[in-house]
């Protein structure tokens, strides 16, 4: 049977469309420009490089035609600056809004610029997007908006009080988001990630996400440090899910907008299985890692854990997610390895 996605692939390739990737030259963003531009779709990035790389876009290039290349055009710019943000989305019919700071320690330690990029940014988004009359607005929410809810499996309408800056700024982007609808009729789609993972996940600095930070670690036989006792757990989420629930997004009906979704695969992996998982996939791949994990302290801020219930993006967009943490990995490994070592 065919599914709803490669419904949409198919529509999109027949009738291309034009595109605007905020953040394209960071993880997610430049996983969604490869996307789009393999479907031969124009594109518009926006990045600032502030925690993205030229290396990404240039990785996207040696992945797509010269011909799809040819359909992208970047913008160097900072969401922070409004007449930067209506540039960009000029003659734009969807906009995928990925720029943000991400990271719960960032933010605790530099509350502002969080809030300016991540609230400021957005606002400014969502202004210039409703003034050009664009298709569709979906935006990059976040699994942090649970805060301390104990809930488990994370469902859409049941949050708790956000634990870190960060938290608060994702939630604020869902606030504004449904302001616009009431106030403007301006409809966007958020999507809360959860955990995502793959190809180009920055694996260095201090911010850097569990596993590319692990791998890398692994790939050059450093120490592998587990924050608390290891059965912290979460819903890890393979990027092309993320692109998938992006898509659909995109060209949802009446009913799937002015909504957010949890985007994951709806399992609980705990640090310590992803330790396990992980030299495991690295041995399968020729790389073997002896050491054991050091136990370190709990990281403030933190969700104890986090799993997602996927039913509502499964009703009303049509979400099937075909990856899960196991299958993933496996993907993801050798360009770890490759891009890594
Ligand atoms: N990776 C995850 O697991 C995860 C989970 C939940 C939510 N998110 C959200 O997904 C989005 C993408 O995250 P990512 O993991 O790809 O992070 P990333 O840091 O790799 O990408 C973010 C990109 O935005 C750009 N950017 C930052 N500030 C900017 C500014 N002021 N102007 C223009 N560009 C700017 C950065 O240079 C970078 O290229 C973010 O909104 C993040 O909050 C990610």
């Amino acid at each position: 049977m065919t599914t709803r996605f490669e419904t949409v692939q198919a529509e999109l390739q027949a009738k291309p469309h034009t595109w605007l990737v905020t953040g394209c030259a960071g993880f997610i963003g430049s996983n969604l420009l490869q996307a789009l531009l393999t479907l031969d779709q124009t594109v518009v990035g926006l990045d600032n490089f502030s925690t993205g790389y030229q290396h990404n876009l240039d990785e996207v290039q040696s992945r797509v035609t010269p011909a799809q290349w040819e359909r992208f055009r970047f913008i160097e710019g900072d969401i922070r600056e409004l007449e930067t943000c209506r540039q960009a989305v000029e003659g734009v019919q969807h906009v995928l809004h990925q720029a943000a700071l991400g990271s719960v320690p960032r933010s605790l330690k530099d509350p502002l610029t969080t809030n300016a990029v991540n609230v400021g940014g957005q606002l400014n988004m969502l202004l210039a997007a409703r003034d050009a009359q664009v298709q569709s607005f979906v935006y990059a929410a976040s699994s942090s908006t649970y805060g301390d809810h104990p809930g488990l499996p994370k469902v859409e309408d049941r949050i708790g009080k956000p634990l870190s800056p960060y938290a608060v700024t994702k939630l604020v982007n869902e606030l504004y988001a449904d302001v616009f609808a009431r106030a403007y009729g301006f409809q966007a789609v958020g999507l809360r990630y959860f955990n995502v993972f793959g190809q180009r996940q920055d694996p260095d600095g201090a911010y850097a996400a569990v596993i590319p930070k692990w791998v890398s670690a692994m790939i050059r036989n450093e120490e592998v440090v587990i924050n608390g006792d290891g059965e912290t757990s979460r819903d890890f989420c393979y990027i092309d899910n993320v692109v998938q629930a992006n898509l659909l997004a995109s060209l949802a009906g009446a009913e799937g907008v002015n909504q957010v979704y949890n985007v994951a695969f709806n399992a609980r992996t705990s640090l310590n299985q992803l330790f396990a998982y992980l030299r495991d996939t690295l041995g399968r791949n020729g790389v073997a890692y002896a050491r054991e994990p050091r136990y370190g302290d709990f990281r403030a801020g933190d969700v104890r854990h986090s799993q997602a219930d996927v039913s509502k993006a499964y009703s009303l967009l049509g979400y099937e997610p075909r990856y899960d943490i196991l299958s993933g990995l496996e993907i993801a490994m050798p360009w770890y390895i490759q891009f890594l070592r």
